[in-house]
């Protein structure tokens, strides 16, 4: 209970028993030692204002309990007013609302991730809208890396990550005009230096994106090679990280056995072929080896419906 000036004057053995405390450590302010610091301040804030108002209020907060775990509580407050409506402080109720509280917040990452996740497959569908003639290579791409990155052991998480870099790596495509996307003959020097840059052009769309992984990051890196002669830093070795390397093997295995617009594809055993002789060299050794025993030992396919 809070008297006029706000400060609490009493609290009953419920209270006292969930946070383990005396009543002269909580009265006054000292209860509010026990709120969880980022939750303090904005409940103070909504504290004052309807007390000031003298409203009933709602405050959800995390509330140390003796065994030191945070614990979600609802403290409902009421005015009291006398007979003659003379105002005499605030009555306060609280519950323990810990596990609703959990599902919920797990319930709304799980929002935010499959939102995420759909904004992920618009940006897709519109960079391959522009490109008919590689649409689907993203997609391909990210089943594969995803796969060589589960052989290898990552967690469901990183694994995620994989497949949103894989789906988004080439997004900076966009940039590039598309006579050159889809011209069937060589390309000029001028061409190919514009088309290189869509590394750079997909890091910059990316960077401002507030994911929990490092895409923009393996967008740049992915035509990186472990000798330095990929682009366009021609970064080395540990220089570039794992999912570049992984994101590497999956995207020349997926572009070597497509079709291209000057090319028939070349089938699954030429690209395989191409990064064993590249391995250890501008690829990755254990990626490599990851990839191959995929497809050699272990039946995999490109997955033909997003051909
Ligand atoms: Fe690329
Ligand atoms: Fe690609």
């Amino acid at each position: 209970m809070a008297g006029t000036d706000g400060l609490c004057y009493w609290f009953n053995r419920g209270w006292l028993e969930f946070t383990g405390r005396t009543m002269e450590q909580e009265l006054g302010n000292g209860w509010t030692e026990g709120v969880y610091p980022q939750d303090f301040q904005p409940c103070v804030d909504k504290y004052l204002k309807h007390f000031e108002a003298r409203e009933e209020f709602l405050l959800e907060y995390r509330l140390r309990r003796s065994d030191g775990q945070y614990r979600w509580i609802l403290d409902s407050g009421t005015p009291v007013f006398d007979l003659e409506g003379q105002f005499l402080g605030y009555n306060g109720v609280c519950f323990d609302i810990h596990e609703r509280k959990e599902s919920e917040n797990v319930h709304n990452e799980g929002l935010q991730f499959s939102l995420m996740m759909h904004t992920v497959t618009v940006a897709m569908n519109l960079s391959e809208m522009r490109d008919p003639y590689t649409a689907g290579h993203e997609r391909r791409v990210a089943e594969i890396a995803v796969a060589i990155s589960a052989e290898l052991g990552f967690d469901v998480s990183r694994q995620q990550g994989i497949r949103v870099a894989g789906n988004l790596h080439d997004i900076g495509k966009i940039n590039i005009p598309a006579e050159i996307l889809s011209k069937p003959s060589k390309l000029t020097d001028i061409e190919y230096s514009l088309v290189k840059f869509h590394a750079q052009a997909s890091y910059d769309v990316l960077q401002h994106v507030a994911f929990p992984w490092p895409i923009a990051e393996v967008a740049f890196q992915h035509h990186e090679r472990l000798d330095g002669t990929g682009y366009p830093r021609g970064l080395k070795g540990e220089e570039i990280i794992m999912e570049a390397r992984i994101l590497a093997v999956a995207d020349t295995v997926e572009a070597m056995s497509s079709h291209r617009p000057y090319r028939a594809g070349l089938g699954i055993e030429k690209a395989l072929a191409e990064i064993e002789r590249g391995q250890d060299i501008i690829y990755d050794g254990t990626v490599v080896d990851a990839c191959l025993k995929l497809f050699r030992q272990n039946g995999y396919n490109i997955p033909l419906s997003y051909s």
